[in-house]
């Protein structure tokens, strides 16, 4: 095969993969999943539903619903070392993101020989929820909850989070959110797992990696700092000069931007809507005002910044403002991206399994070739 020989930096544009999980059409703002207009499926599908189309390819039918949220629910408690390093991680006062980079890494314990990628793929993206809550908890001095088998995946988190079962909206508001940012094309930390897969090791270690992919404020570090910026603003008053200075000081307003999207990022929008009927009808609305406020001074900031490159809201924005009504502390906002994305990294594992290619692209050399050894005593 003829190799092409030029150097894209950041891979901008290259294809890397085939896929029939999430098509991403930055240009019209589209985003297509499992099959679906990400607004024709987002706040309707559970997420068990979600998940289960894009490992199969279809929608499940009732029965086959019912057995994998059975199947969910035997391995959404943590095991006992898992637990165990999980305590010992609150007393280091790890990051939420390294506190589930590490205790992930243990979840392949006891995984069966036979079929190993189904059992670990749900294990991974049941016991995700149970170790960020557990995460959280032990961090605050609280004491672990275990999951309710009679819940589903996302009024478990909740549940694990609080202690207590939530009402419908809130699950249903959650259950918006994590279908919308399950899969996104072959962003970082996705790219991340595939890469991992192509060299036939594991699925937990693919996971592991795309969890530090994800981890990095580029990707999906967003949400905290973009409703600290809010915060910070405090009032709508204030917004302009808050913002002035933070562009002047060659800083990036969080939560707008994107490197595909060169429009409106549709996510934004699905999410933008759940949140406005969440807030309606339960929420602080002097706050969702002071969010809608800050957005569009920044979008006005952002087009007199850098004329004409058409920098809008992303995803990140509007998940600052949901995740926040849904009562979700701002240091779980990225592992709850993780509690979704998991899903899709699954996906992509399986896909990348199929395709049984390793992934080995090529570096420009662009150092010297023809340098003098020198011993050491003369150097
Ligand atoms: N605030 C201020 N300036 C921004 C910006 C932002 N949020 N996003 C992009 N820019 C600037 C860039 O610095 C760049 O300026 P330069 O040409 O002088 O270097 C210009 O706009 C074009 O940037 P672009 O190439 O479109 O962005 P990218 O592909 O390098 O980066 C992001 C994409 C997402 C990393 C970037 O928009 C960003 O950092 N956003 C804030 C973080 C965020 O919300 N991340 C979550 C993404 S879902």
């Amino acid at each position: 095969m003829s190799t092409p020989n030029i150097y894209v930096p950041g891979l901008e544009g290259i294809v890397a993969a085939q896929t029939k999980l999430s098509k991403v059409d930055g240009l019209a703002g589209e985003l297509v999943i499992g099959g679906f207009k990400l607004e024709t499926i987002a706040n309707k599908a559970s997420f068990e539903e979600m998940v289960f189309t894009l490992w199969n390819g279809r929608l499940p039918n009732e029965k086959e619903l019912k057995d994998f949220r059975k199947s969910l629910a035997k391995l959404r408690e943590l095991p006992e070392p898992t637990l165990k390093l999980l305590k010992a991680i609150a007393t280091e006062k790890l990051n939420m993101m390294d506190a589930l980079r590490s205790a992930v890494g243990t979840l392949g314990l006891n995984s069966p020989k036979e079929n190993q990628d189904q059992w670990l793929a749900q294990r991974l993206l049941a016991a995700f929820p149970t170790v960020v809550a557990a995460a959280w908890r032990l961090s605050h001095g609280k004491r672990v909850i275990a999951p309710d088998p009679k819940l589903g995946h996302a009024a478990n988190y909740l549940y694990m989070i609080e202690g207590k079962a939530p009402s419908a909206a809130r699950v249903r508001g959650l259950e918006t959110y994590l279908n919308t940012v399950i899969d996104h094309g072959l962003n970082a930390s996705t790219f991340t797992a595939r890469v991992i897969v192509s060299t036939a090791s594991d699925f937990v270690s693919a996971i592991v990696g795309a969890i530090g992919a994800l981890k990095g404020p580029l990707h999906g570090g967003a949400p905290g700092p973009a409703l600290d910026m809010v915060f910070e603003i405090g009032d709508a008053s204030k917004a302009e000069a808050v913002l002035r200075k933070k562009l002047a000081a060659g800083e990036r307003l969080m939560g707008f931007g994107h490197r595909i999207y060169k429009v409106r990022d549709p996510r934004a929008d699905v999410l933008a809507k759940a949140a406005r009927e969440f807030y309606e009808a339960d929420g602080d609305m002097k706050f969702y005002d002071l969010v809608l406020d800050v957005e569009k001074v920044a979008l006005s900031m952002l087009e007199e910044h850098k004329p004409g490159r058409n920098l809008q809201t992303n995803v990140e924005f509007y998940t600052a403002l949901l995740l926040h009504g849904l009562g979700l502390p701002t240091g779980i906002f990225s592992p709850t991206f993780a509690v979704a994305r998991v899903g899709g990294w699954l996906a992509h594992c399986f896909e990348q399994r199929a395709a049984a290619r390793l992934i080995r692209p090529q570096s420009q050399y662009i150092g010297e070739t023809d340098k003098h050894w020198i011993p050491l005593e003369s150097r």
